[in-house]
């Protein structure tokens, strides 16, 4: 048994120490938010925090996961949520769960970044659907909120 602690909730896992935190989330504790795209830290579908740090969660084995954990669904209200509709960022969707928990983690540590910033944080989270530019708009939008305190 594992004790993990998951958007402020104590959880104690009954799994192999090797299952991979992404199958956690979403097999024992039915958080499907976090979505399962390439399985070798390819794509970023799987992104969630550890600690406020984005890291791929198909590559985090239940033994391993340092801290507390955040996901998608335990993301506070955040300027990027408002900016993501805003701007009407998602197309099937199936990506941006990943791409919002990456984009936070990087409004974090960096509330006025630039375009490459963005481009360069964002740069492991991959769209089928094409919709960077949107996501690089948004963060930009979302940045802006966050430095004026309007949220
Ligand atoms: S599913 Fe984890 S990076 Fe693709
Ligand atoms: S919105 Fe479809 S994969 Fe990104």
């Amino acid at each position: 048994m594992t004790r993990l602690t998951i958007n402020g909730q104590p959880h104690d896992i009954d799994a192999p120490d090797d299952t991979p935190l992404l199958w956690v989330l979403r097999d024992e504790l039915g958080m499907t938010g976090t979505k399962y795209g390439c399985g070798v830290a390819a794509c970023g579908a799987c992104t969630v925090h550890i600690d406020g740090e984005a890291v791929r969660s198909c590559q985090v084995a239940l033994a391993d996961v340092w801290g507390s954990v955040t996901t998608i669904e335990g993301l506070a209200p955040h300027a990027l949520q408002e900016a993501w509709v805003r701007h009407q960022v998602p197309q099937c969707g199936y990506c941006q769960s990943g791409q919002i928990m990456q984009a936070a983690a990087l409004l974090a540590e960096n509330p006025d970044p630039t375009d490459d910033d963005i481009d360069t944080a964002m740069a492991g989270n991959l769209c089928r659907c094409g919709t960077y530019s949107r996501i690089r708009a948004a963060i930009h939008d979302a940045a802006t909120t966050l430095r004026e305190g309007t949220q």
